[in-house]
């Protein structure tokens, strides 16, 4: 039996919607879920009645506010309106603990109005959706160890988990993995564009670049061998792969750190929208 009966999930979107899919899928937490979201997708739709789900459009609507845990999935922009909204309607005497997977919003601002909630900031990536997430987790000083353990369910239902102590560690797990799908999604353009610059149609140079990435995710996923080691497996001596690699890793380093200013671009707005 798990210590978080009742859940209440605030914002059903692209992630919101993921992590209530993942939790229906697994079947493994034992909760009570409501959700609120105002504009229902109709797959979210469809999942309601079936699961015994709980909707409501905002939190006026909510008829028994007794929440043991609320994840925060709404955009960082209306934090503030939603706490207060909420702070409105929950039941004040009870302490729930909170989940929350906004970008750039510090735990210290869920405490400015819920003091006592212990609060667990995430930083989810996109393929949660495809329940093969990376997720990273900090919590606030009065997270406890049974609190930490639910959490640390929830997410490995949609994917891996890492523990960061140290919070400001979030704005570097923000730059390389929250963001890093897109960074795989341009370099697969860039394959796909080059690929039809030197004669393949858009349709082949396309559906070749998706299926490298693909294969090359599913050689990851079932190796345990390190990355270098796959690299070095494709790259015979005097080949066509060295030729390419020799571009790459020059002693300029130009790819590496084109690619480094990148990341470091997206760290420093990290910072600038939670500071
Ligand atoms: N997408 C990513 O890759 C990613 C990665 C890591 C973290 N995140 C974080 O995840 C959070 C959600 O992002 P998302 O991509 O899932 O956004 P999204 O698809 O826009 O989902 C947010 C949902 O919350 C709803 N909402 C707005 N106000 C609400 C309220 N008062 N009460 C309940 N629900 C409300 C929105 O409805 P409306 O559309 O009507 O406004 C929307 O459906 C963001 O804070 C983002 O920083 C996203």
């Amino acid at each position: 039996m798990d210590t978080h009966k009742k859940l209440l999930i605030l914002g059903a979107g692209k992630m919101g919607g993921s992590l209530l899919k993942g939790l229906i899928a697994s079947n493994k937490l034992d909760f009570d879920i409501s959700i609120i979201e105002p504009n229902l997708t109709n797959d979210i739709q469809k999942l309601i009645n079936p699961n015994g789900i709980e909707y409501y459009k905002s939190p006026e609507d909510i008829k028994d506010p007794d929440f043991d845990l609320v994840i925060f999935a709404v955009k960082p922009q209306s934090i503030n309106e939603v706490c207060a909204g909420l702070g409105k309607n929950l039941n004040q005497k009870k302490i729930f603990s909170i989940i929350s997977i906004l970008a750039g919003t510090k735990i210290k601002e869920f405490k400015s109005f819920f003091k006592e909630s212990p609060v667990i900031r995430t930083m989810p990536n996109l393929a949660v959706s495809e329940g093969s997430g990376m997720t990273a987790l900090c919590g606030s000083n009065n997270a406890n160890k049974s609190f930490k353990a639910t959490a640390g369910k929830i997410f490995l239902e949609v994917g891996e988990i890492i523990w960061v102590d140290n919070e400001a560690m979030m704005d570097v797990i923000t730059a390389t993995s929250g963001s890093g799908p897109a960074y795989f999604f341009f370099l697969a353009e860039c394959l796909a564009l080059i690929s039809e610059e030197m004669g393949l149609s858009n349709q082949d140079a396309h559906k070749l670049s998706r299926q490298v990435v693909i294969g090359s995710a599913d050689v990851m996923r079932n190796s345990t061998e390190s990355l270098a080691s796959l690299r070095k497996k494709v790259t015979s001596k005097g080949g066509t792969t060295e030729a390419a690699l020799d571009v790459m890793m020059s002693s300029e380093k130009d790819f590496y750190n084109i690619f480094k200013k990148a990341i470091k671009a997206a760290f420093k707005r990290s910072n600038e929208l939670s500071n």
